[in-house]
């Protein structure tokens, strides 16, 4: 079965809403791992628009679980992340003007910089998961550059509808496929929600799902630990109708 990684980022957005200290995302991080959460994630941006040093520094303190630091491949986020030695760094593109992580890295492009990276993270004790679409010119590009897991960015899925859902399924899994082929670990996430978690999860070879905006939505109405058990029954539904 697959384990459940909260991306706490959403909790921070609303804080910096009116940039106050509440509500804070580190105590997010305790009532999601009450709730059953496996890992913790959360993305220290360039631009600080959610998570602070402050909340980065405090979570790597307090998270029981897997840590999970979402990342860009910025310098000075790279040393960051070699100081405050999360379990896991992610790597993801980072867009000044996007709302939310758009496309995957393009490890291919830049593969020399993503090797570099992930070369200094592992030596630091940090494992290297690469955020990428479901295209097998970057699954195999993450494996090459020395990464050791992956994260198939399910947003296009997440936002096709009839027929197009089921094409998108499709590249998921033949990405899911590969990556294990290689030798990868495989995460998933983005755009993942209650309504549309079940046919991803019920995919067999996925390590974890990382899920925001879709949980701390439902938490308004009941509570994250709440949020965060419903959505890992779900997870564990699907396993039992595994493919
Ligand atoms: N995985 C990655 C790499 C992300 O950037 C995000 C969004 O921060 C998520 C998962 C979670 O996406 P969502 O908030 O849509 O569940």
């Amino acid at each position: 079965m697959s384990g459940l990684g909260v991306n706490i980022d959403h909790v921070a957005t609303i804080r910096q809403a009116r940039r106050t200290v509440e509500p804070d995302p580190v105590w997010a991080a305790v009532e999601a791992e009450l709730g059953g959460a496996d890992c913790i994630t959360f993305h220290l941006r360039k631009d600080r628009r959610h998570i602070s040093d402050r909340d980065a520094r405090l979570l790597r303190q307090t998270v029981r679980c897997k840590l999970n630091m979402e990342m860009s491949l910025d310098e000075e986020i790279v040393a960051i992340a070699l100081e405050l030695k999360p379990d896991q760094a992610t790597l993801v593109p980072e867009n000044r003007q996007e709302i939310t992580t758009e496309g995957g890295l393009d490890v291919a492009g830049q593969f020399d910089r993503v090797r570099a990276t992930t070369e200094s993270l592992k030596k630091a004790g940090v494992a290297v998961s690469a955020f990428i679409d479901p295209d097998p010119r970057q699954v195999a590009a993450s494996a090459k550059a020395g990464c050791q897991a992956m994260e198939i960015h399910t947003g296009s899925y997440a936002n096709a509808a009839g027929p197009q859902a089921g094409r998108e399924l499709e590249l998921i899994a033949k990405a899911l496929k590969i990556g294990l082929d290689a030798g990868l670990i495989v995460h998933g996430g983005h755009g993942l929600t209650y309504n549309n978690i079940i046919p991803v999860a019920a995919m067999k070879g996925f390590t974890e799902f990382n899920i925001g905006h879709s949980i701390v939505s439902r938490a308004v109405f009941v509570g994250l630990r709440s949020a965060v058990a419903e959505m890992k029954q779900l997870i564990l539904r699907a396993a039992q109708q595994e493919q």
